[in-house]
C-alpha cells in the first residue's frame, strides 16, 4: 500500500507530459527522448534527417511509450513555425511541458583569425538563434498556462575557453546568459528555464577527436571522472531538471562533466 503511494507521488514521474527534443536523431538528444519516454513522457523528436528521428520513435513505440517525428531545420523560420504548431496541437492539443533544445553543431575547428563571418553566423544560428526562437514562441504558450519547462544544452564551454572553438564557446556561453536571464524573468510565472552543460561525450560530434589516440588521452587525463560520458549519462540529469524533482531550481547550469570544470 506504502510502496503504491509512494510511486503515484513520484516527483521524477513524468507521466501525462509531453516533451519536445531538438537534435534527438542521435547522440545526447536521442538519449534523451528514450530517457524522457521511460520517464512516462509523450515525446516530439526534432531534427533533419527524418530515418534517424524515425529510428527513435519506432525504439520508443516499441518499448511501449509515445512519440511522434517532426523533421525540419531549425535555422529556417517557415519551418521553426510548422514545427510549433505541429507540436502544440499534438495529443488533444494540451502544449508542450517540456522543451529540451539539444540541437548544435560544432563544425568549425580553426583560429578565429581564420573564421569567415558566413561560418560564424551559421553556428550562432543554429546553436544560439534556435533555441532562442523556439524557446521564445513555446515558451509563450507555457506562460499562458501558467507552467513549462525549458532546458537548453549548454557544454563546459559555456564556462571555460575552448581554443580553436571561439564561435562554439561564444554560443554556449550565450546560451548560459540566456538560461538566466529567462530563468529569473520567467521565475514567478510558472515556467522554469535550466542548462544542462556536458562535457566530453561519445556523440558523432566528438567522433572524430575520439579516433585521435593522443588528443582522446589528454582529454580523459584532464577529466577527473576519466573517461567521456555516455549520451545516457548527460539524459538522466535533463529528466531530473524537466521533473518535479527540480521545482525549486531555475536560471541554474547543471555541470554534468565528469568533474571538469571542478578542477
Ligand atoms: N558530444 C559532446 O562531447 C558534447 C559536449 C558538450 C555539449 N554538447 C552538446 O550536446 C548537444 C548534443 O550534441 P551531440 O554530441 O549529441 O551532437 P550530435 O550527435 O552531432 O547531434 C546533434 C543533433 O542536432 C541536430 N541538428 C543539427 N543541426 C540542426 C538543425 N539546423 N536543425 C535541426 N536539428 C539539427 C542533428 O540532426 P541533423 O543533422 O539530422 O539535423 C542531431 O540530431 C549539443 O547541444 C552539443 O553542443 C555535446
Amino acid at each position: 500500500m506504502l510502496e503504491s503511494a509512494l510511486q503515484l507521488q513520484h516527483p521524477f514521474n513524468l507521466q501525462d507530459r509531453t516533451a519536445l527534443v531538438t537534435g534527438a536523431g542521435r547522440g545526447i538528444g536521442r538519449a534523451t527522448a528514450l530517457a524522457l519516454a521511460q520517464a512516462g513522457a509523450r515525446v516530439i523528436v526534432v531534427s533533419r534527417t527524418r530515418s534517424q528521428l524515425d529510428e527513435v520513435v519506432d525504439a520508443i513505440t516499441t518499448a511501449g511509450g509515445q512519440a511522434i517525428a517532426i523533421d525540419a531545420d531549425l535555422t529556417i523560420a517557415d519551418s521553426m513555425e510548422a514545427v510549433v504548431s505541429q507540436a502544440e496541437g499534438l495529443w488533444s492539443a494540451a502544449g508542450i511541458d517540456i522543451l529540451v533544445n539539444n540541437a548544435a553543431i560544432s563544425p568549425y575547428v580553426k583560429g578565429a583569425e581564420d573564421m569567415t563571418t558566413q561560418e560564424w553566423r551559421h553556428l550562432l544560428d543554429v546553436n544560439l538563434d534556435g533555441p532562442f526562437e523556439l524557446t521564445r514562441r513555446l515558451g509563450k504558450a507555457m506562460l499562458n498556462r501558467g507552467k513549462g519547462v525549458v532546458i537548453n544544452v549548454t557544454s563546459l564551454a559555456g564556462a571555460r575557453a575552448i581554443p580553436k572553438l571561439s564561435a562554439y564557446t561564444s554560443s554556449k556561453s550565450a546560451l548560459t546568459g540566456l538560461t538566466r536571464a529567462l530563468g529569473v524573468e520567467w521565475a514567478e510565472r510558472g515556467v522554469r528555464v535550466n542548462a544542462v552543460a556536458p562535457g566530453y561525450t561519445a556523440t558523432e560530434m566528438t567522433a572524430e577527436l575520439h579516433k585521435r589516440e593522443q588528443l582522446r588521452t589528454a582529454i580523459e587525463e584532464r577529466t577527473p571522472i576519466g573517461r567521456f560520458a555516455a549520451p545516457e549519462e548527460i539524459a538522466w540529469p535533463i529528466v531530473f531538471l524537466a521533473s518535479d524533482a527540480a521545482s525549486y531550481i531555475t536560471g541554474t547550469t547543471l555541470f554534468v562533466d565528469g568533474g571538469w570544470t571542478a578542477l
